[in-house]
């Protein structure tokens, strides 16, 4: 049977417009782009020329097109509500980019747009699928860890920055940026519901008026503690991610990862001793480790080809065959209500 291809048209052309979207499209036999929006003349040039497809300097134009199965929202993140309910209200299913939005109230508007236009409103949150995240989850569904306590992620590094991104009015900043991945990961493994949040934001290397520190920490009864940063001056970042469990725990990055765990019917069997103990000994003991490790496989050693492969095959199902999709709406609601009071606990003043 021959495969059904699904028509594109992608609104914007820059890092992630061309180099994931347009990067990986034009390698996957099962989608075809065959429009694409920049108001960059060089940019909608080099998409005739590489991509053979239409270019149009006005979405509207995209937009009025009825041969499109699927139109990608990639432009900076403030375009996100307003061109995603342009793109449903004209009859078009959305792929957009993170964020989402600012607020939730906004997804609950697109989430209401693409009922009433019987269209489909899917977001690439495509850390999702990223190979260590997959990881984390396999060891702690394993149940080797005990109860899980609390988890920490950190998005660390240290760098300057200076593009749109830095800016509110772009909703640019580390939360929604960068945010959105470790958020997606996060609150997958704290589950549904309003977390109670704490969080302290601050600018420390930016050029722009949105936060560039971020520290959130999201707890709830019978859940983990979730700890997350995403920091722009850690200048030596010790891991991605940390689990602490009652019976053993997980370090490590993005490439490489350990646990370690014992099975407590193979400790020693203690009890409570209220009077003082014998010989002034502290409680020490030798716990039966077991120590294991992980290293990415090869094949997903580039963690952006596949993570992108990953999210448009689960895409493309939903797609053709009406499979559901992986990351829903309101997984991202959820995430964006989280941003929202992150923002409301940390007004920053912006710039003129
Ligand atoms: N999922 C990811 O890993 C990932 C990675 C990078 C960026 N993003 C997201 O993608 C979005 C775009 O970010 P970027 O880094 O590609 O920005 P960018 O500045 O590199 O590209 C934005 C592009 O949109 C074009 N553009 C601007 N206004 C437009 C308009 N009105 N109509 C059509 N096109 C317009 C610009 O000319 C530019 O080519 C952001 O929301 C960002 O958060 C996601």
């Amino acid at each position: 049977m021959a495969t059904r291809v699904i028509r594109v048209g992608i609104i914007g052309q820059g890092r992630s417009g061309y180099d994931i979207h347009a990067r990986h499209l034009r390698t996957d036999r099962r989608y075809k782009i065959v429009a694409v929006v920049d108001p960059l003349a060089d940019r909608r040039a080099q998409a005739e020329a590489e991509l053979g497809a239409a270019a149009y300097a006005d979405r509207r134009d995209l937009l009025k097109r009825d041969d499109l199965d699927l139109v990608v929202n990639a432009t900076p993140s403030h375009l996100h509500v307003p061109y995603t309910l342009e793109a449903l209200a004209a009859g078009h299913n959305v792929l957009c980019e993170k964020p989402l939005a600012r607020r939730a109230a906004e997804v609950d508007e697109l989430v209401a747009a693409a009922k009433r236009a019987g269209k489909l409103l899917a977001i690439f949150q495509q850390s999702r699928f990223a190979p260590y995240f997959q990881q984390v989850r396999r060891v702690i569904a394993s149940g080797v860890l005990g109860r899980i306590v609390m988890i920490k992620i950190a998005f660390n590094g240290f760098g300057r920055r200076w593009d749109w991104q830095t800016l509110q009015e772009y909703n640019g900043g580390s939360l929604l940026n960068t945010g959105p991945h470790p958020l997606d990961q996060a609150l997958q493994l704290f589950g549904p519901g309003m977390p109670k949040i704490t969080s302290l934001m601050d600018r420390a290397n930016t050029f722009g008026d949105a936060e560039d520190h971020v520290k959130l920490l999201m707890s709830g009864e019978g859940r983990p503690t979730i700890d997350l940063e995403i920091s722009s001056c850690c200048a030596y970042p010790l891991y991605t991610y940390q689990v602490y469990g009652t019976c053993g725990g997980l370090t490590g990055g993005t490439t490489e990862m350990k646990w370690k765990y014992f099975n407590p019917a193979k400790a020693p069997k203690r009890q409570l001793i209220r009077e003082p103990l014998p010989g002034r000994q502290y409680c020490s003991e030798q716990l039966p480790w077991v120590e294991k490790s992980w290293t990415v496989p090869k094949s997903q050693a580039n963690s952006f080809a596949y993570m992108s492969r990953e999210f448009y095959s689960h895409l493309y199902r939903t797609l053709t065959e009406g499979a559901p999709l992986v990351i829903t709406p309101e997984h991202v609601r959820q995430q964006i209500a989280v941003i929202e009071e992150c923002h409301r606990q940390n007004p920053l003043p912006r710039l003129a």
